[in-house]
């Protein structure tokens, strides 16, 4: 008898520019075995590049502006939200999205809306952190998945990677090898929670089956 095939978790990515992290979900998706499928990609810019991906792979893309709701925070998350869940949208995924969310979108979808951060966190919330991180001498640097939270970069870690930072390296040159991280522990944290392996106690994430098969927990060879 012909096996149905089980539904996938429909994630929606909110985006602001270059969307290589959305790549990165995108390319994921495209393997018949990931458990989640992109229903929609969100800007609140008209001009971000991440929206010619998704249009290159027949993904529905939209944009909501927030110069369209000028002192009026909530309309403008109205707004995606109404979008989102138009698209059928479960989960949500920010990716390099340019916004503060309030503390109502936040918690419109709580542990529904994850985000990743260019940086081992707690250490280095905010931007500019492959600077502050060369000017801080640390010897390791990375990337982090986290379930979002309404304080900037604060939330249940889901994945990390950590990258080695190297003498001579410039910011540049850190952002680059961070990325390539970015963009293998995105998709290994959609796959965790698409596949029902996550839950969130005390503030921690606690992953049910085997972590050790997961290759973004394990450093890299140098
Ligand atoms: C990434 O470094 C991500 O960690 C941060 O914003 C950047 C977005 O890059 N939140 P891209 O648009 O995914 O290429």
């Amino acid at each position: 008898m012909a096996r149905l095939t089980p539904s996938r978790l429909k994630i929606g990515v909110l985006i602001s520019g270059r969307g290589s992290n959305l790549q990165a979900l995108i390319d994921a998706c495209a393997a018949p075995d990931f458990p989640a499928e992109n229903a929609l990609v969100l800007s609140n810019k008209a001009d971000a590049y991440g929206l010619e991906r998704a249009t290159a792979a027949g993904v529905p893309g939209a944009v909501v502006s927030h110069r369209d709701y000028p002192g009026n925070k909530q309309a403008f998350e109205e707004a995606m939200d109404a979008r989102l869940r138009e698209a059928g949208v479960e989960l949500v995924c920010l990716a390099g999205f340019m916004r503060l969310l309030s503390p109502w979108f936040v918690d419109t979808w709580r542990d529904r809306l994850i985000n990743i951060h260019p940086s081992l966190l707690p250490s280095f919330k905010g931007l500019d952190t492959h600077e502050r991180a060369i000017a801080a001498g640390v010897r390791f640097h990375g990337c982090t998945v986290h379930y979002v939270r309404p304080e900037m970069d604060e939330g249940p870690i889901l994945v990390q990677a950590a990258v080695p930072v190297l003498p001579g390296d410039d910011a540049h040159a850190l952002a680059e090898r961070v990325l390539e991280s970015e963009h293998r522990i995105y998709p290994q944290a959609v796959r965790l929670i698409a596949e029902g392996r996550t839950r969130v106690e005390d503030g921690r994430v606690v992953i049910s089956g085997p972590v050790t098969a997961l290759p973004a927990l394990v450093n890299p060879p140098a």
